[in-house]
Formats: structure tokens, sequence, C-alpha cells
């Protein structure tokens, strides 16, 4: 049974969201199965693809200043700086049981990251695209505990 498969509970109802998504999806899926001769580069593609990804989000929330922008844009940070420091100890240690790990745990984190963050994210953008207006109350005020992040006060 495949790691990750795309399904329509992944789809948000925002194309270029749903399409790099469903790429995500794929790579993930790609280099579960990806051999060591091709792992690293399946990786780096990898990797550039999710910084592709996470910038056209982050510069989107940035323009529309959108209400839980740092959480979101922290997550990302997270996750990129983990897939990095993986990569190095591929690299550095041949320590490929480790970025299979990595690749495994993207499974559920994605599961979960499409179903809130980016889910709030797409709602948004599209209450803005029908011209309704969206007040910070419309939005949770922030991601709640755990972000670290010292929110401006409203
Ligand atoms: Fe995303
Ligand atoms: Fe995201």
């Amino acid at each position: 049974m495949s790691l990750i498969e795309w399904s329509d509970q992944f789809a948000l109802g925002v194309e270029w969201m749903d399409d790099t998504h469903r790429e995500f999806v794929q790579m993930v899926q790609s280099l579960d199965s990806a051999g060591e001769d091709v792992f690293l580069a399946q990786y780096d593609a990898f990797i550039a693809h999710t910084e592709d990804h996470f910038q056209r989000e982050n510069e989107i929330m940035q323009q529309t200043a959108f209400p839980p922008l740092h959480c979101h844009l922290s997550e990302h940070e997270n996750v990129l700086n983990i897939m990095r420091d993986v990569r190095r100890m591929v690299v550095d240690e041949g320590r490929f049981d480790v970025g299979r790990v990595l690749v495994r745990e993207m499974a559920p984190w994605f599961t979960n990251h499409a179903a809130t963050m980016d889910n709030m994210l797409a709602r948004f953008l599209q209450m803005q695209a029908e011209g309704q207006p969206v007040s910070p109350s419309d939005m949770p005020p922030a991601c709640g505990a755990g972000c670290g992040h010292e929110h401006e006060a409203a």
C-alpha cells in the first residue's frame, strides 16, 4: 500500500494550491520507493519544490495580510529546516534511513497541514475572491499554543 495518495479529501478549491499539493503528494510517494542511487536527486527536487510551494503561500499571505500569517510562516520554515538538516545527514553520514523516516513523516504532516493551515488560507482567499469582507474575527487570532510567535495586538 502506498504511503500517501492524492484524493479529494486534500482538495481545497484553490487551483494553484491543489496543483502544488498534488505534486507534493506524488513526490513523497515516489521518494518512499526510491532506491539509494536516486534518493538524493529526488530528495533535492523535493526540497526545491517545497521551497517554491511554501514561498508562494508565504507571499500570498503577506500580500493579503492573512491573520494567522506568522504561525503558517514559521511552520513552513521549521519543516524546510528539518528537510535541510536531514539532507546533511544523508550526504555527510550516508543516513538514508533518516531520509526515509523524514519522507514517511511527510505523509501525516501534509495531511494535517492541508486540513488546517492551508485549508484556512484557502478559505480566506476564496472569501476575498468572492468579495466578502474578511475581518480578523473571521479567522482564528493565531495558531493557538505552540508557534511561539509574539502576535501583534490588534
Ligand atoms: Fe501548501
Ligand atoms: Fe502551507
